[in-house]
């Protein structure tokens, strides 16, 4: 999403007093050159004790191996087609209001419907999931926001139909693609679906029957939006994480927030939607509706292979704005999510399983239901300790588990968990390091170890490593980048990171969602995971952010997105057409397929 610039977090978790001067906290980095040979940037060494241990102490171990990295790396742009490195191609897929019937036909905007656009591809394109072989497969993908006046054509809704319509682009897509002669397509298929924010849901986990999560009029729970980045299970799931569902909601009268509605930044105008207008529901004034919006705020589990199946809110995973949920292995087959909360000044969480997630599946048991919730701390001496969020922890006497379920940000300012520079994407390298991007964060005034400039206009990257194969209480970190450290010819390369994937060969791939260098375009980088090697594969258009990331399994074809490309301008560009002006069709937000002229594999 583009940047929130909210801020919700009113404590003073500052754990860390020793203020690192941030202007020798940074990174040294040695770059990929527009020509692809290295440029060295030698910058200075860091001086600061805290960030020295921290930087001198890899979190995922020293002497790593540096990582091959294959293509020529690319200028930044601000043009109106997306561009690539010369090795590569890419294609448009299943762009917004593409029919999910598999004929390759879509709806035309002009005349829209609420029923059309619930059977076509959302708007939005977020985080997504491919799951299927290297020909044919499943592709989950999020649809996380579109503007009334992108896609209403009205800054403001005027009937309860124009409402239907905009909670229809918003959830989730399921369709099945697949590669004939090269290109990919969706095909027909009884799995195609779309879920929105009227699709009926379900609570699993702890507080899954917490009076909490009722409402006086007794309606059953509905819908999931803000679908912001996702995740997926080893049992063949999806996971989709409701981010900045506060905007969706609104007052029609005299209302005042609680506590707890301030500390998830819900507003009487929300972000303008004006849905609660004609969608009581979403009234924070309506007496009958209270709770409605605790509704909101978690991550949801989809079967896409079982097309009737409700989607279930897991509450074992805490309520925030959750950004993604990164799913590994850990000791004792244990299933272990890593998320962040994006808000500035709020924090990264992990959700560790109670037991083997093969058994407790055979048990008739969701892991995602039982388990501990944990926030982190990061220590400015490289150290870090996940702090339970549980009726166990003393730090929260008082507290019932429904409280701490639903009301996950208050408990973690209660534990002193530390706040962060805006948690976006988190994901799980091959030696089990866990990468975080913190996009960006103007309002910090006071550096701390971990976030360790103030202000943080360009963001950076976080990485740890947790004991005991990713169950452990305790772990090491560094910080993996600097995004203002990194410099290509032109004297930057970028900014704001956020979408992110450590693949199996230890690349990382990094995409952008905001301000770029000298104002270009968002774009996705490769990075070495040594740290010293970056490179830009893939520029977008106008307008756009750059997500969304999911591969084939022999990671020949990469799928990213192109979210809010020129944010519906079509002077911008008329993407996934080619530019033919401001007369052109208005942009379309889709998916793009990657691949290499060779076949290779992506990035290597
Ligand atoms: Fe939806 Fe934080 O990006
Ligand atoms: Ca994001
Ligand atoms: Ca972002």
């Amino acid at each position: 999403m583009l940047d929130d610039e909210s801020t919700s977090n009113p404590t003073d978790n500052r754990p860390f007093e020793d203020v690192l001067d941030a202007r020798f906290s940074r990174r040294t980095l040695m770059v990929g050159s527009l020509a692809g040979a290295a440029v060295a940037f030698v910058g200075m060494p860091s001086v600061a004790e805290a960030g020295r241990a921290a930087h001198a102490t890899p979190a995922s171990g020293g002497g790593r191996r540096r990582t091959s990295i294959g293509f020529t790396s690319i200028p930044l742009q601000d043009g109106s087609m997306p561009t690539i490195a010369p090795e590569y191609q890419f294609a448009p897929l299943i762009p917004w209001l593409e029919k999910l019937d598999g004929s390759g036909d879509s709806y035309a905007l002009e005349t829209l419907t609420a029923r059309e656009q619930e059977s076509a591809i959302g708007i939005g394109h977020d985080g997504m999931w491919y799951s299927g072989d290297d020909r044919r497969g499943l592709l989950c993908i999020n649809h996380e926001f579109g503007d009334n006046t992108h896609v209403l054509g009205v800054a403001s809704p005027t009937t309860l139909e124009q409402v239907r319509l905009s909670q229809a682009a918003h959830g989730v897509s399921v369709v099945k693609i697949e590669r004939r002669s090269g290109s990919w397509k969706m095909r027909p298929s009884s799995l195609n679906r779309r879920i929105h924010v009227n699709t009926p849901m379900k609570f699993g986990g702890p507080a899954a029957k917490s009076p909490l999560l009722s409402t006086p009029a007794g309606n059953a729970p509905a819908g999931t939006l803000n679908n912001c980045s996702s995740g997926h299970t080893p049992w063949g799931t999806y996971l989709t994480c409701e981010e900045n569902f506060n905007g969706y909601f609104g007052s029609t009268g005299d209302w005042t927030p609680t506590e707890m509605q301030a500390r998830y930044g819900l507003s009487a105008g929300g972000f303008g939607y004006a849905w609660h207008e004609f969608d009581e529901r979403f009234d924070l004034a309506n007496p009958a509706y209270t709770n409605e919006e605790n509704r909101f705020g978690w991550v949801v589990e989809v079967d896409p292979r079982r097309r009737k199946t409700k989607p279930v809110k897991r509450t074992a995973l805490g309520r925030v704005k959750h950004e993604g949920a990164a799913v590994t292995v850990g000791r004792g087959g244990r299933a272990v999510v890593y998320m962040g909360d994006d808000e500035r000044f709020d924090y990264i969480y992990k959700f560790v399983s109670s037991g083997n997630w093969r058994s407790m599946i055979r048990r008739g048991i969701s892991p995602l239901d039982e388990g501990t919730l944990y926030v982190a701390r990061f220590d400015d001496d490289g150290t870090g300790t996940w702090l339970e969020l549980s009726t166990e922890n003393p730090a929260l006497a008082g507290w019932s588990t429904d409280e701490i379920l639903v009301y996950t940000r208050a408990a973690a300012d209660v534990v002193c968990a530390t706040p962060m520079d805006r948690p976006e994407w988190t994901s799980v390298g091959p030696n089990g390091e866990v990468y975080c991007t913190l996009t960006n964060n103007s309002r910090r005034t006071e550096a701390d170890a971990a976030n360790p400039l103030a202000p943080n206009p360009d963001g950076h990257i976080i990485r740890w490593t947790d004991s005991d194969r990713h169950v452990g209480t305790t772990f090491r970190w560094d910080i993996f980048a600097i995004s203002r450290d990194v410099q290509d010819a032109d004297g930057q390369m970028f900014g704001s990171p956020d979408g992110l994937w450590a693949d199996p060969d230890g690349r990382v791939f990094v995409q952008t969602d905001g301000s770029q260098p000298n104002g270009n375009n968002d774009q996705m980088l490769v990075a070495g995971a040594d740290g010293e090697s970056f490179r830009r594969l893939f520029t977008g258009v106008a307008g756009c952010e750059v997500t969304g990331l999911t591969v084939t399994p022999d990671r020949r074809t990469m799928f990213v997105n192109l979210q809010h490309p020129g944010n519906g301008d079509p002077s911008l560009t008329n993407w996934p057409v080619p530019f033919s002006g401001a007369d052109g069709p208005v942009p379309r937000d889709s998916t793009v397929v990657i691949t290499r002229h060779d076949g290779g594999v992506i990035g290597s």
